[in-house]
């Protein structure tokens, strides 16, 4: 049994970012006694995000790229400008680096097919964790089988996450051979909460390793720079982000275009047809057969701006205040237990994502409890392959809409339940 680090976290709640008029945004908040503890699962809808969605179906709907009069060229030049400005938001070098797919899942296959199944050779290794999220895992089972079928066996290592719910970079080391192509992580654990950079990996393996972070619970979130990370492929969930479900962004470094193939080649692909096959376009079109996602990457247009005007460094000391609160509160709950991640880190870190066990009650008996109190939260094995050690546990995420009241009512109403069924 891991022993949490006894309350090094001090008291942070000056600086909290005041949420009352931030609230305001976000409709669904508004007049409802719900606490909304599930950012993590999606995100609230700030105001411009829902009104873009509507003006795109309620005037000027065209298809981009598909017609010559204004409303679908004007749509286009909308689109490029987005994937500009996505591409500063996250800090690539090029616009041409950003790709639009149908969501973070997509944007984790379109790696595995664009890049692992004609890149990956026999005896070729690739490290992962198996406590990722199952969408960035099960694409790379899958390419390992895919591959099999084409007489080529793919090494899928997998490595270990320390007690803080980060990669743990020791023992990734211990595991990069002279066949290692490609690290993949989470940049933000969708269930303990633990940030990895792989900073220190950096001038200790072979530069052409690629490395992949799934970047779906940091993105709009913490301040991301893909060129400081150094990632060759970064995938992001619009929905996660103050956008719309369906729509995700994949990042992909000006190095690997060369190595990409089309995994939905169609209509606007830029792909031509050949005699043994198809010949490849240029990026992104590359990636991004078929209609777009329209009003998703519209509205992706204005979380950004919204996430800009909130500032994303204060929202994620907005998050570290709130999560170093909820830490310091469950931790004098009796019979509660953190699963890995920053309860267990020796300073005050927090990135908006906790998760707990409680003696005598299951995760979702406890889900359904708080529920009925009016807590929204997580609860089950979120989507993780590989917990088979792990329990289901309650997961509480925040975001900039949520208040100091609002997780210290939480808290109170977990040491309620706790002394109920202790
Ligand atoms: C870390 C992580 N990766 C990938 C995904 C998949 O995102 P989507 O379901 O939007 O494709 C999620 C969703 O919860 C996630 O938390």
């Amino acid at each position: 049994m891991r022993s949490p680090a006894s309350s090094p976290l001090g008291s942070p709640a000056a600086e909290a970012v005041p949420a009352t008029d931030v609230r305001a945004l976000f409709p669904a908040l508004a007049d409802t006694a719900q606490v909304y503890l599930d950012s993590a699962a999606t995100t609230q809808k700030p105001l411009p995000v829902i009104e873009t969605i509507h003006r795109y179906h309620n005037s000027g709907t065209a298809n981009p790229g598909r017609g010559t009069y204004p409303w679908a060229t004007g749509l286009a030049t909308r689109i490029a400008r987005i994937r500009e400005h996505t591409s500063s938001f996250i800090g690539a070098e090029y616009p041409d680096e950003v790709v639009f797919t149908g969501g973070a899942t997509a944007a984790l296959n379109a790696v595995t097919l664009s890049w692992g199944l004609t890149t990956l050779g026999d005896g070729d290794e690739i490290l992962y964790s198996p406590t990722d999220h199952a969408s960035n895992v099960y694409p790379w089972l899958h390419l390992r089988g895919l591959l099999a079928g084409f007489g080529r066996r793919i090494g899928l290592i997998p490595y270990r996450t320390s007690e803080t719910g980060e990669a743990d970079t020791e023992d990734i080391l211990t595991k990069i051979t002279p066949r290692t192509r490609l690290i993949t992580a989470s940049h933000l654990h969708h269930v303990f909460g633990g940030l990895s950079t792989l900073e220190e990996l950096r001038g200790h393996i072979d530069p052409a390793i690629l490395l992949c972070f799934d970047c779906s619970q940091s993105g709009g979130h913490l301040p991301i720079d893909v060129t400081t990370l150094e990632a060759d492929f970064a995938i992001f969930a619009a929905h996660k982000m103050f956008g719309a479900p369906g729509t995700g962004i994949l990042y992909c470094r000006r190095r690997v275009h060369d190595r990409l193939v089309p995994f939905l080649p169609g209509g606007n692909s830029g792909t031509r047809p050949h005699a043994r096959g198809l010949l490849a376009g240029t990026m992104p079109e590359l990636l991004e057969g078929g209609t777009p996602n329209i009003p998703g990457i519209l509205a992706l247009g204005s979380a950004l701006e919204v996430l800009e005007s909130l500032d994303v460094d204060g929202i994620a000391v907005h998050n570290r205040v709130l999560t170093v609160r909820l830490i310091d509160g469950l931790r004098s709950v009796p019979g509660v237990e953190f699963l890995p991640g920053p309860a267990y880190a020796t300073c005050a870190v927090g990135y908006g994502i906790v998760s707990f066990t409680m003696d005598g009650i299951t995760a979702t008996d406890l889900g359904f409890v708080l529920s009925e109190l009016g807590f929204l939260v997580r609860t089950g094995a979120h989507c993780t392959p590989g917990t088979a050690h792990e329990p289901d546990s309650v997961r509480v995420s925040t975001h900039i809409y949520n208040t100091l009241d609002e997780v210290d009512r939480f808290i109170a109403c977990v040491r309620s339940v706790a002394e109920e069924v202790g």
